[in-house]
């Protein structure tokens, strides 16, 4: 059955707010600074504007977010739309609350405990599957060892994981898989999802960073429109809605009957009761402008374009995507992010960036060891000229007889193995003891080295050598840190008890 169009030039939650924020209301509830610049809340006004607070109107307000056919609802409705989706859920905590839900809605599968994910997963997959009492079997993406990125899984690669999970008797539920990856590399979706499809298991895609997919002829397509049956996507990273604002994509795949009463239950467990409407209303205006922004999109992709040749034209600059043909995990790139190898000034990705941040009030989304990476919002004209020079002036500096200094940052170890489920060490009595007598122990924490934030070591995890030195050194850099650690510099680590201590 094919559906009526809806209006996607409208924003019906967005604009139920604008209506309730016009009125001169006497509010006598939530939020305790009452919608206006009066009394306590002129300080407040001054920070963020009185119009941000007259739109901070709390949930449960009828005309705006009660009933099933509410506006509120009117709005997911369109973004299930525009990205392709049978349903969508507007949330209030990242795209880290999706990768939650997401989680909690494949344990509750039934299938069995085991989820093929992508090593490379963010945090937050982490900790759903700690929440969810997952037990992951890792896929390790392709590798661009020289530069110590990751990128993503071929089909191929999960076709074999899978097979070998069969094999050996393993019930898996899902297979979780990232695209795009932090650098803009694209994974073939359809592949992996006929993959995953073939061996009777839904595919869940980390589309964080690709929430603006989809929009345009020269971006690569929305994963929901792919086969995915669930696409994470962080809205407020690259579609324009306010930090913090994410989305959650059901799409209309052989999953989705079962999928759909358990991610319900997922939302009302991770959401907050008081969910923003300023975040929620920045999604229903995002999904607008993505809708409706074709032609700036485009004319954005043209001039990231532009910038791209400038940096090629330069002696010392490289496009990493230029070179992503070399893996064949990789079928396209994301047009709106120039990762750029530095390699060649002799300086380090990070001294680059801090080199752009303090002298030229550049700001860069990330750096590596070889590289800085930018990200051009879709529709947005950042003054790119401005960043060329910048990077010609870095380095028409440099001494041509420069030693290149070694690079600060060493290669990605390998993860010790699995001895305990994540969720059972996590729940486990612990100690905590000096770095230097962590070699072989049990891991009780999740720990990510930042950049680029893959979890190298989760809770029921042997803690190697190698994984203490990398994290140390890691920590120790300016820009580095390392998420789940107990102190800056990695100095202990919580692991779990054994008899007897
Ligand atoms: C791959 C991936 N997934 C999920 C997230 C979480 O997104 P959010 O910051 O919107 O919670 C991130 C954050 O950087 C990420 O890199």
């Amino acid at each position: 059955m094919t559906r009526t169009p809806l209006d996607q030039s409208t924003t019906p939650y967005a604009s139920a707010l604008q209506a309730q924020a016009a009125k001169v209301s006497v509010n006598l509830m939530v939020p305790g600074h009452g919608a206006t610049s009066e009394g306590l809340a002129s300080e407040l006004a001054d920070f963020c504007g009185e119009r941000a607070l007259a739109l901070d109107i709390p949930p449960l307000i009828n005309g705006i977010d009660v009933g099933p056919a509410s506006p509120l609802v009117q709005a997911t409705e369109l973004a299930a739309e525009a990205w392709g989706a049978q349903k969508t859920w507007f949330l209030a905590n990242g795209a880290s609350q999706a990768n939650r839900m997401a989680a909690l809605a494949i344990a509750g599968l039934g299938r069995g405990d085991s989820v093929i994910a992508q090593r490379s997963a963010h945090s937050s997959f982490t900790d759903g599957v700690i929440l969810g009492d997952l037990l992951p079997l890792f896929v390790i993406p392709s590798i661009d060892t020289a530069r110590g990125i990751n990128h993503g899984v071929h089909p191929d690669a999960l076709h074999s994981a899978l097979t070998s999970a069969e094999n050996d008797g393993i019930p898996v539920s899902a297979v979780y898989i990232i695209s795009p990856s932090y650098f803009g590399a694209v994974a073939d979706v359809t592949g992996l999802s006929r993959v995953a499809h073939e061996h009777g298991v839904p595919l869940v895609v980390d589309g964080a960073w690709g929430p603006h997919f989809g929009f345009h002829e020269d971006l690569p397509e929305s994963p929901t429109r792919l086969g995915a049956d669930l696409t994470v996507s962080s809205t407020h990273k690259l579609a324009g809605s306010l930090t913090q604002s994410a989305m959650l994509h059901l799409s209309d795949g052989p999953f989705a009957n079962r999928l759909l009463p358990l991610l319900e239950r997922a939302y009302m467990t991770t959401q907050t009761t008081s969910p923003s409407a300023l975040l929620l209303g920045s999604l229903d205006i995002a999904r607008r402008s993505m809708a409706t922004g074709h032609d700036l999109i485009g004319a954005s992709i043209v001039e990231v374009e532009k910038f791209r040749d400038q940096v090629r034209a330069s002696d010392t600059y490289t496009i990493i995507s230029d070179g992503f043909s070399d893996f064949d995990d990789i079928i396209a790139h994301d047009p709106m992010r120039v990762s750029i190898d530095v390699s060649a000034t002799g300086l380090s990705g990070h001294k680059i960036r801090d080199i752009l941040d303090s002298e030229f009030d550049i700001h860069l989304e990330i750096s590596t060891a070889q590289a800085v990476v930018a990200f051009i919002g879709p529709g947005k004209f950042p003054d790119l000229n401005r960043f060329a020079n910048a990077l010609l002036e870095i380095a028409s500096r440099l001494d041509p007889h420069q030693v290149p200094p070694a690079l600060d940052f060493p290669p990605l170890p390998q993860p010790g193995p699995m001895i305990m489920r994540p969720r059972a060490a996590y729940f486990s009595q612990y100690v905590t003891i000096p770095a230097d007598q962590a070699a072989g122990r049990v891991s009780a924490d999740a720990l990510a080295a930042y950049p680029p934030g893959i979890p190298n070591v989760i809770p029921g995890e042997a803690i190697t050598p190698d994984m203490i030195k990398f994290l140390q050194q890691v920590a120790a850099s300016p820009i580095g840190y390392v998420r789940g650690a107990l102190d800056s510099k990695v100095s202990h680590f919580r692991v779990v008890i054994e008899p007897g201590e």
